[in-house]
């Protein structure tokens, strides 16, 4: 067993490290407050062909691996939370998906652009009566010559607006449920595509959650990705690996939060002596440090099980509510480290406090991530 990341995980930590430093983190503070997506970073990280990160050479990627994108989505996260999430649902609900299921066409016509960053991508499952049993999905797709019109609306976009290319599920056969609904790749141009309500949200607030709705929305049968009626078994198998990507988010808004608590309770002098000094804090720290120890080891094993090509889903979903819940627990923590002045945007931590929160709640609540872990043990 060997616990040493390889040189070129230490390589591409190092280069997101210091991008994240020097081009994310001084405008993370205004682009929340302001709501503002900004598509100027995701251009420069396309350059450093982070936008592509676990796909081959022969799609555009830069050919490394899940634990590298883990890496590239906890240093962006350790920033900003919401340039974190925009890659994470950019590479594994999007491109994941195409890069699995899609054929040759079109992994060049789709996944090609997504990872060279010249397009964004984006996942669409949810919709307003069917959240946590997204088997409930009302939207349809029916047979309409050599295309499919596509009718519903689905919510809780990231990257929704933004986005040039969509992996949407739809029912293509309404009576069979899970077993009549169908994936498709939708670009924003197509006839019938618009974006609704951009939600206001508590954290993660640059990066953009909308409704996208379709009306008649014209789609080419070449479009299918995967068979159809296969489209349910796609979405799961697609949130099995983007479960990671958030618990790898969630280590890294943890571990953002630890870094300036750390440097606060060195700094902060109260009765003559630095807070640091008073086991109250210290030790609150230590246990704070020790958590996020653990998620990462969890979140790595589940991104080098994925990489090693071998079972995945029960350690995805166990990385995802264990990092969630320490994301939590150790923002929550450092304001109280903070005290009053963790409570004001002077400083960062109660942007990852809120940030923190919607790692326990999309891509499967923390209660869906136990009933996939206890049906994995009991069935
Ligand atoms: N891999 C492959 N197949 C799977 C699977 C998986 N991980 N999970 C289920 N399936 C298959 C089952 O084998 C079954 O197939 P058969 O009928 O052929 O046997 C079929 O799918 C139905 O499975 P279940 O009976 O288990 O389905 P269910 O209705 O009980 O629901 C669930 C299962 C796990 C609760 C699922 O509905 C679920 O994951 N819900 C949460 C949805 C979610 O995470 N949503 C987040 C959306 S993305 C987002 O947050 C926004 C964003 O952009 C970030």
């Amino acid at each position: 067993m060997n616990f040493r990341l390889s040189e070129e995980h230490e390589m591409i930590r190092k280069m997101v490290r210091d991008f994240a430093r020097n081009e994310v983190a001084p405008t993370a503070a205004e682009r929340d407050e302001e709501e503002r997506f900004d598509r100027e970073i995701f251009d420069k990280m396309a350059e450093l062909g982070l936008t592509g990160i676990p796909w081959p050479e022969e799609y555009g990627g830069i050919g490394s691996d899940y634990l590298a994108y883990c890496i590239a989505v906890e240093e962006l996260s350790r920033v900003c939370a919401s340039t974190g999430v925009m890659l994470s649902a950019h590479t594994s609900l999007a491109g994941w998906p195409i890069f699995k299921y899609g054929n040759e066409e079109q992994k060049q016509k789709y996944l090609r652009p997504l990872a060279e960053g010249k397009s964004i991508g984006a996942y669409c499952l949810t919709e307003p009566g069917s959240g946590s049993d997204a088997g409930a999905m009302r939207t349809t797709a029916k047979e309409d010559g050599d295309h499919y019109l596509l009718n519903g609306s689905k919510i809780f976009t990231t990257n929704g607006g933004e986005a040039e290319i969509y992996v949407v599920f739809a029912l293509t056969d309404p009576s069979s449920k899970h077993k009549g609904t169908t994936a498709f790749i939708v670009e924003s141009s197509f006839p019938g595509f618009s974006v609704g309500k951009k939600e206001k949200k508590m954290g993660i607030r640059s990066s953009p959650t909308t409704e996208i709705i379709f009306e008649d929305c014209r789609v080419p049968k070449e479009n299918i990705l995967g068979e159809v009626g296969e489209g349910f078994k796609i979405a799961m198998k697609t949130l099995d690996g983007g479960r990671n990507g958030i618990a790898a988010q969630a280590v890294g808004i943890a571990q953002g939060a630890l870094d300036a608590a750390v440097d606060y309770a060195r700094e902060r002098q109260q009765f003559g002596k630095p807070i640091a000094a008073n086991q109250g804090i210290s030790f609150k720290l230590a246990d704070m440090a020790t958590s996020i120890e653990a998620a990462r080891l969890l979140t790595y094993q589940a991104a080098w099980l994925e990489s090693e090509g071998l079972p995945y889903g029960k350690e995805s979903a166990m990385s995802k509510l264990f990092a969630g819940d320490t994301a939590m627990k150790v923002t929550t923590e450092a304001v109280q480290v903070f005290g009053g002045y963790g409570y004001t945007k002077d400083y960062p931590v109660e942007r990852f406090m809120r940030d923190a929160k919607i790692t326990q709640i999309y891509e499967g609540t923390q209660e869906i991530q136990r009933l996939v872990i206890s049906r994995m043990l009991t069935k």
